[in-house]
């Protein structure tokens, strides 16, 4: 059994974290860390194990063969860098920190201590992107010529724990980058994934639109941004971001190809279409998907002794993008993204 300690206790833990550990075969969860300790008695009560009265503690218990960091962003790199130095393995939420320096010295303790660092980038794990990127890699669809993706909903105040506006998805310390580090973030990774290619210049708009803190005031990161992307090979595409989608949420992601096109997210009810240039239609259902697999890898990875499926290395060529973004739209111009 590998045991698990789960530092910070907020929405991704409830929702996904903690049950997904509790229910693999392989692991068990040894026990939680949140400066609000309730939070952490709670998720005992329900799913088992202690609560530590600090991270230390954790970090120091030889039960606890791995960690799973859920904080606010701005104490991933630390967290992560003294958990592997205590001998623990790593999974981080995204984004891998909220600097490229801080991401580096993730990935070079992974190295020193030999321990894994995966980052839980979970958009890789769903079926209807797991079948896109078959079949483009497939070439049935021909060269890959363009690509739009979006990722919007209402906010993080619908799904924190914290539902304030005073949360700190909204403060700029915390989060490095707003709603690009928040969802930009997981479709720079996806896409570099599904079209194996990398970005290499960016563009970009962002604003404060309409999220303002209790006390009236706009907040201080972005709320929405809409980035052009052009890759190695030359691919072109529009990366947006918004966190006031306030009808529902966006995750669509279109591929046009030279055969035609592959719509991922892009109906209500079908998640994956394919529109040949012959005007055949293909359209793919997939099971519901109760697990996102982010638990299920990383334990593997473990027991396997094999590299994660998301390594820091992948994280960190996201982070890259969102912050040539920022800088893109900030310098007003056309930003390299770097190797
Ligand atoms: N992979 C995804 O799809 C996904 C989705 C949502 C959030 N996230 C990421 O998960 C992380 C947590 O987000 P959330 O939505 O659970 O936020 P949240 O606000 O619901 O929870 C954050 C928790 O961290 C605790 N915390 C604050 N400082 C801490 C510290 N120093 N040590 C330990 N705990 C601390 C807070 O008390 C709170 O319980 C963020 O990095 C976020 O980007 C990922």
């Amino acid at each position: 059994m590998i045991g698990i300690g789960i530092i910070g206790c907020g929405a991704i833990t409830i929702y996904r974290h903690a049950p997904e550990f509790s229910s693999n075969p392989h692991s068990k969860i040894t026990g939680y860390y949140n400066p609000d300790r309730q939070k952490a008695e709670i998720l005992a009560g329900g799913y088992g194990g202690k609560v530590y009265a600090c991270c230390q503690e954790m970090l120091e218990d030889p039960l606890v063969d791995a960690v799973c960091i859920c904080t606010p962003n701005k104490y991933h790199a630390a967290l992560s860098i003294a958990a592997m130095e205590a001998g623990k393995h790593v999974l981080c939420e995204k984004p891998i920190a909220t600097t490229i320096e801080e991401g580096k010295s993730m990935i070079e303790a992974s190295e020193r201590t030999g321990k894994i660092l995966m980052i839980a980038h979970d958009l890789k794990f769903e079926y209807a992107h797991k079948k896109a990127k078959e079949i483009l890699l497939s070439g049935e669809m021909g060269r890959i010529l363009s690509f739009r993706t979006a990722f919007g909903h209402g906010g993080p105040e619908n799904w924190s724990t914290d539902k304030s506006m005073n949360s700190w998805f909204f403060k700029k310390e915390n989060t490095g980058s707003g709603v690009m580090g928040d969802l930009g973030i997981h479709k720079a990774h996806l896409i570099e994934w599904l079209i194996e290619d990398p970005v290499e210049e960016v563009k970009a708009f962002s604003s404060s639109r309409d999220k303002k803190l209790e006390n009236g005031d706009l907040v201080e990161v972005y709320d929405n941004s809409i980035c052009l992307l052009r890759t190695k090979t030359g691919i072109i595409g529009t990366l947006t971001a918004s966190w006031t989608y306030y009808g529902g949420l966006d995750k669509s992601t279109v591929i046009y190809c030279s055969n035609g096109t592959v719509e991922i997210y892009n109906h209500p009810e079908i998640p994956l279409i394919l529109t040949k240039n012959t005007k055949e239609k293909i359209c793919y259902n997939f099971d519901t998907q109760s697990r996102s697999g982010i638990a299920d890898s990383f334990i593997n990875s473990i027991i396997n002794g094999t590299p994660p499926d998301i390594p820091g290395e992948e994280g960190l060529r996201a982070l890259k993008v969102v912050i040539a973004c920022t800088r893109a739209y900030e310098e007003n111009k056309t930003a390299g993204v770097g190797s």
